[in-house]
């Protein structure tokens, strides 16, 4: 019996599986059968290795020829089994030689014509076969994926025959080449080209250097998607253990372009349309949802109260554990799911409450409504909530004398005061919860009876009681300093949820 090894994710955890193939005699014509708990797409695979083998010019024995893919208790999905299952047959046949293939991790989708296609989960096997001294066999265009999992024990035929060949010595396959990570690819987007909403902008910079979740509220035309999808600009970049982290999810969900690996913090832009399934994950195939895409970048949400409110849901356990568990037939899979989630909304449907002039006769009535489509649990979870009123027309022409900051100045502050945040606790301040908080955020006596007070009279719940005294830390990081302050502690306290602030309805 042949035994050669391909893999399987569920969610981000390796499962190595044993592809066996054995040829039995006694019978007149060939049979062809794959066992193991595999669903459509790996039963097809039989189909089509038949039709590779007759393109080869090669064809199964007068024998019965069983796969079995063991575990058989693991579900077994996608394409990737046809070429290990080719390899096996190959090694059966005496085509290739099993002692060779035995020392490899092998995924690959065959086409009918023994091409050898593109498949998801490639920087993952690679990580995995490192770890495991393993080398790894996989399809041509997705050598340099293979490449970023640090070792170059890999063989990426384009054909079956290549495969075939480097094995008989004719035509050896050369080691994949690394693409040097391009410099990150910033975007022609600036904070510059915001005029005016300096509160709007001094609270992005605060979101940035901390991390915290951010709700953003205001009339429309305020500039409120203008300032969310300039946050990538003033964000540290990511540390290569985030890039492989990032990349091994987009590369599970086959949204990995193979010529690099993701550089930049993911930017998820989810539309208020999307469904549960999209945001989180899940499906047949358990893929990573917009979540997890955005796992160690930004969450996106534009006109947040137009989103259903259980999806909106969903992101309540995330937010809190920087995970998603996906409930499948038989099992569960996790993804990482450790997003800032930036949220943009009008005050109310027609967007001008407050605004005697344009605020329509239903105020505030239908601003209850509207803002009661958002949940507590979630309002209190986002950190920062940042009122963005209009600019008026005039200051945005006005060839205003006092320079405006661009990008780079203030990510260069962001940077400083992330870098405080990771040299001190390892992470940044929003994840800062229980005993790390209180070790890195205390107040002196008199401030901690400033908050009391703030917060007896607010009604603030023990969440945002935490909330505040993570974002006063990251005021004070931002000052470079390693108190908190009374200023500090003001100005986190002014960042309060909708339901207190402005556009507040009883
Ligand atoms: N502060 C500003 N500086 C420069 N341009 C602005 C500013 N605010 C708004 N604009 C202009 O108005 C356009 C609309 O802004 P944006 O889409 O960000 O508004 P919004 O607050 O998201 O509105 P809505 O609530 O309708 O979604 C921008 O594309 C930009 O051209
Ligand atoms: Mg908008």
């Amino acid at each position: 019996m042949i035994s050669l090894r391909s893999i399987i994710f569920n969610g981000m955890d390796a499962t190595p599986i044993d592809v066996q193939v054995q040829l039995s005699t006694g019978l007149a014509k060939p049979e062809f059968n794959i066992i193991g708990l595999a669903d459509r797409a790996v039963k097809e695979s039989a189909e089509r290795i038949r039709n590779v083998l007759s393109a080869l010019n090669m064809s199964l024995p007068p024998k019965r020829l069983t796969v079995n893919l063991s575990p058989a208790d693991v579900e077994k999905t996608g394409s990737h089994f046809d070429l290990p299952i080719l390899c096996g047959i190959l090694c059966a046949i005496g085509v290739l030689p099993e002692s060779e293939l035995s020392k490899y991790v092998i995924i690959g989708e065959v086409g009918l014509n023994g091409a050898i296609l593109k498949t998801d989960g490639v920087l993952p096997t690679s990580v995995w076969a490192n770890q495991n001294n393993l080398g790894i066999i996989c399809p041509g265009d997705q050598g340099t994926e293979a490449r970023w999992a640090g070792h170059t024990n890999i063989l990426a035929p384009f054909h079956v025959l290549e495969l075939i060949n480097h094995f008989k010595g004719t035509q050896i396959l050369p080691v994949p080449e690394t693409a040097t990570i391009t410099d990150t690819v910033r975007s022609n987007l600036d904070m510059a080209e915001v005029r005016g909403q300096h509160a709007a902008k001094r609270a992005l910079e605060i979101a940035a250097a901390g991390g915290h979740a951010m709700l953003m509220i205001g009339p429309p035309g305020a500039g409120k998607t203008m300032l969310a999808s300039r946050l990538p600009t003033i964000l540290p970049e990511m540390s290569p253990a985030e890039i492989l982290e990032t990349s091994i999810i987009y590369s599970i969900a086959g949204q990995l372009n193979g010529k690099s690996l993701i550089t930049t913090r993911p930017f998820r832009s989810v539309h208020h349309t999307s469904s549960a399934v999209s945001l989180a994950g899940g499906g047949a195939d358990a893929r990573p949802g917009e979540i997890s895409l955005a796992h160690n970048g930004v969450l996106f949400l534009d006109e947040l109260p137009e989103f259903s409110r259980a999806t909106l849901e969903i992101l309540r356990q995330p937010m809190e554990a920087g995970k998603i568990m996906i409930a499948r037939a038989k099992r569960t899979a996790t993804y990482p799911a450790r997003f800032q989630l930036i949220a943009a909304m009008n005050p109310c449907p027609c967007g001008h409450l407050g605004n005697a002039a344009l605020s329509c006769s239903r105020a505030p009535r239908c601003a209850e409504a509207y803002q009661n489509k958002i949940s507590g649990p979630l309002l209190d979870r986002i950190d920062l909530h940042v009122d963005v009123d209009a600019v008026n027309p005039w200051e945005m022409n006005s060839a205003d004398s006092t320079p405006v900051e661009t990008s780079a100045q203030i990510r260069a502050r962001v940077v400083a005061a992330r870098e405080r945040q990771i040299a001190r606790q390892g992470i940044p301040n929003a994840q800062l919860d229980g005993t790390a908080l209180d070790t890195v955020a205390t107040l002196s006596g008199e401030l901690t009876e400033f908050l009391n007070t703030a917060a007896q009279q607010m009604g603030m719940s023990a969440r945002g009681y935490n909330r505040i005294r993570r974002i006063a830390r990251t005021i004070a990081d931002l000052r470079g300093a390693t108190n908190i302050e009374m200023s500090d502690l003001a100005e986190a306290l002014s960042y309060r949820p909708i339901n207190r602030g402005k556009y507040g309805v009883k």
